[in-house]
């Protein structure tokens, strides 16, 4: 089938790629030309495993192709996914304009029947706005030509992404039209081959379903970081309580690992644009602010731990982090806790020497050169004559580090660990001083 993708985002990329993998005859397009100009050649602007061999494939074989061509693009594809950026806006709504400057695209060039695919995630009554605007080009153009619009949200994680496309638990399609409900069949047909993954609905629902699923992720994660914070006031441990709730199958052990805060594309953005799209309709979302409010108190826990520590004491100290995307296996540095974490930092007068596996370059390209901030080229570098070693991002390469070593870099023997990384009792072999998140032992116990 011909597919255009408006967006390269992760999103669109991903997407593009692999709907090309299992034979469709791809189009992506961007308004980026030095891009598309990368991506023609083979060069993939994000960090995301297995998406690269996939892009470069099928781009071989000519089922993928790049263009900065509206025109051309309309043409190509029966269907137009739309997969632009919906970033906030100051009060924290999705905005649109991306996505309706897409569809007013359409409806300029379009010249026969297309299905219009809402594929980033988009506040509900989205897809009647497409409509809208499409439909405006076409009266503009005295044309009455057929198409539907269809929101078909994507689910996939980063780091993972490739792989959630291609084995997806679930491809949610919304629309009230039997003729696109069938090509939208077609197009999945690939991946839905063994077991039926897809779920019809109408519109709206669908739209909602996509923000009620990160929402829903947010609040597991914000709860947990709620009863880690009171465990660690009342002496006990929260790894053994995730473990002891976890394994009730109602609850499940997935998402509710504590931590220093969720981040990333998603989370922070989609609980908030539903929270104001709750206001919007007159609904105050009590649970939703607080979801969003436990995440931004969480994302401070790993200073005030330093901070209590050096008995707020950090001016000229320096503070080694490991880890700077917001998650492992990503170079995202998007709401990411280093960054609040860094920022605090600074403002109170401490030096950082960072460490990231991958978003080293994200990081320089965010903060720029400054003189309390340098870049390491090892994890062991980054603890070299530094105070203390707090650990933003659970990277494999960070399990089992030398603890010995880590113990004779630092000028204080302490571990700041934001995603309980390590047994306890093996740091305090090493003689390391050890805070992690909910677990008991510091300084916040109130007994
Ligand atoms: C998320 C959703 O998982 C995905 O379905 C949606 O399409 C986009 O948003 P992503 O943002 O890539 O994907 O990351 P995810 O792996 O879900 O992690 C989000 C954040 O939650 C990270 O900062 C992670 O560290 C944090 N997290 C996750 C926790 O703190 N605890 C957990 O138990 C799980």
């Amino acid at each position: 089938m011909k597919i255009t993708i408006f967006g390269t985002g992760y999103v669109g990329l991903v997407t593009g790629a692999c709907l090309a993998d299992s034979g469709h005859d791809v189009l992506c397009m961007d308004v980026d030309q030095g891009k598309i100009e990368r991506l023609k050649n083979g060069q993939i602007p994000i960090y995301e495993p297995g998406l690269e061999p996939i892009v470069r494939h099928n781009a071989d074989a000519g089922r993928l192709k790049f263009t900065t061509d509206t025109a051309e693009a309309v043409a190509h594809g029966l269907l137009q996914f739309i997969a632009v950026g919906t970033p906030p806006d100051e009060d924290g709504s999705a905005d649109l304009q991306y996505v309706l400057a897409v569809a007013r695209s359409i409806g300029k060039h379009m010249d026969d029947y297309k299905v219009v695919v809402d594929k980033s995630t988009v506040p509900v009554g989205t897809a009647d706005k497409v409509r809208d605007a499409v439909r405006l080009e076409l009266d503009h153009r005295n044309l009455e030509l057929d198409f539907d619009v269809v929101s078909n949200p994507e689910f996939l994680k980063e780091g993972a992404a490739v792989n959630d496309f291609m084995k997806p638990d679930r491809i949610i399609v919304g629309t009230s039209s039997d003729r696109a409900e069938e090509v939208l069949r077609e197009v999945y047909y690939p991946f839905n081959r063994n077991h039926d993954r897809m779920i019809f609905m109408d519109i709206r629902s669908a739209e909602l379903t996509k923000y009620a699923a990160n929402a829903m992720l947010a609040t597991k994660i914000s709860f947990m970081n709620e009863i880690a914070n009171l465990a660690e006031r009342l002496g006990a441990d929260i790894e053994n309580v995730r473990r002891g709730i976890g394994s009730d199958p109602r609850i499940g052990y997935h998402f509710i690992y504590p931590g220093c805060g969720y981040g990333g594309s998603c989370f922070p953005k989609d609980v908030q644009a539903l929270a104001r799209t709750a206001n919007g309709c007159g609904y105050e979302s009590t649970l939703l602010n607080a979801v969003e409010t436990v995440n931004y108190a969480q994302k401070h826990v790993l200073f005030d731990k330093v901070s209590h520590y050096f008995q707020g004491d950090l001016a000229n100290k320096t503070i080694a982090v490991w880890g700077l995307s917001f998650k492992p296996n990503t170079d995202d540095m998007r709401e990411a806790p280093s960054r609040t974490l860094m920022e605090s930092l600074w403002q109170a007068g401490a030096r950082v020497q960072a460490f990231d596996p991958e978003a080293m370059e994200e990081t320089q390209r965010i903060y720029g050169d400054r003189d309390d901030l340098q870049l390491c080229g090892t994890k062991e570098q980054a603890l070299r004559g530094a105070d203390a070693l707090v650990i933003c991002t659970e990277w494999k390469e960070f399990r089992s580090p030398d603890f010995e070593g880590i113990a004779k870099a630092l000028k204080e023997p302490v571990v700041i660990d934001g995603r309980n990384m390590y047994e306890p009792q093996m740091l305090d072999r090493h003689g390391l001083v050890y805070y992690a998140i909910g677990r008991g032992r510091n300084q916040f116990r109130m007994d």
